[in-house]
């Protein structure tokens, strides 16, 4: 196999994510209620835990936006006419393939940019794509979609692509601030493509996130260990229970870990003693449900306009295709 048509760009080292946890989770652990960033689950068994969290029967929202794709991908990659694919939080490229395909079908297939914090992820993931599709150029980035966009490589027709309701896991005003950096990388010919997960019946929305195998749990808890393991905190991940619930008023799932009993944390690498009492809880992520007015009022607001919207026959889950404008 040809390498020359592999590129890694690393700016994210292993001391500025430690740095920028410090930061982030010192900054968080003092919120009330407390939380720790969602991008921390994400170490190579986070990673592992988030695949398997997407094929389990609950989890209906990766099923959702693949049979999304799977049906809309050769006209979108008809009309966008786009010969190179950048996606946002890239992590296995799973249903990216279905993309690559069809921009492949359509004789467009130039260069794929994955970007992601986890680099196991992304090294191995373009390993595989180079095998898989030898003429592709891939360009894989490891960096923060918060705080790299500008370093990304610049390109022509590109299709941005920010698949698994990923933009949920950011408050409005965050979303906004991230999506309007993505419109002004974009340029006249380049399209968006945004999955967002739908608003839609309360226990059905729970239940994806209340998995009876526990593996969302796990991976809930899994922040604890990374912590554990980047800033030599002790937390007992098993003093911590798994909570997720809709939040109707902000319109989001939200997780959380609850102290089991009252226990004392000490985090060195922070320099922090954390005291928890029972029933203390810890925000760990929201995941945003969206309706198409929601998903049109946020792209205009960051500054570009729907011109696709794709929902699934139940409108679990929503395809959009938007542009500068
Ligand atoms: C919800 S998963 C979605 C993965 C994949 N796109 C999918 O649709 O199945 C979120 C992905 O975004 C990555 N991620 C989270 N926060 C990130 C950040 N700030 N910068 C870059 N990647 C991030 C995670 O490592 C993970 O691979």
């Amino acid at each position: 196999m040809s390498t020359s048509l592999l590129e890694v760009e690393v700016h994210l080292d292993e001391q500025d994510l430690v740095q920028t946890m410090k930061q982030e989770v010192a900054h968080g652990l003092r919120q009330r209620p407390r939380q720790i960033p969602p991008k921390f689950f994400y170490d190579e068994r986070g990673s592992q835990l988030f695949e398997r969290i997407t094929e389990l029967p609950e989890y209906y929202l990766t099923r959702a936006e693949r049979a999304l794709l799977d049906r809309a991908a050769p006209g979108i990659a008809e009309r966008c006419g786009c010969s190179e694919l950048l996606e946002l939080g890239s992590g296995s490229s799973a249903k990216t393939r279905v993309l690559l395909n069809a921009m492949k079908g359509a004789g467009l297939l130039e260069k794929y940019v994955p970007v992601d914090v986890s680099e196991t992820m992304v090294r191995e993931t373009a390993d595989q794509l180079r095998s898989e599709y030898p003429k592709l150029a891939v360009h894989a980035v490891i960096g923060d979609f918060t705080r790299h966009l500008h370093l990304l490589p610049h390109g022509e027709r590109r299709l941005v692509a920010f698949l698994g309701s990923t933009v949920g896991n950011f408050e409005r005003d965050s979303a906004v601030a991230l999506l309007r950096e993505v419109a002004s990388a974009l340029g006249p010919q380049d399209r968006f493509l945004l999955g967002t997960d739908l608003v839609k019946d309360q226990a059905v929305l729970e239940a994806a996130y209340n998995d009876s195998e526990g593996v969302t749990a796990e991976f809930n808890r899994n922040a604890l260990r990374v912590l554990n393991q980047q800033l030599d905190a002790d937390f007992v991940p098993e003093r911590f229970e798994h909570v997720a619930f809709f939040d109707r008023v902000n319109s989001w799932i939200e997780m959380r870990l609850r102290s089991t009993e009252d226990q004392t944390v000490t985090i060195p690498g922070l320099e922090m003693v954390l005291d928890l009492s029972e029933g203390e809880e810890i925000r760990t992520e929201i995941s945003c449900k969206y309706t198409r007015e929601s998903v049109e009022d946020l792209l205009r607001e960051a500054g570009m306009k729907l011109v696709e919207w794709l929902p699934d026959e139940r409108e679990y889950f929503a395809l959009s295709l938007a542009a500068r404008g």
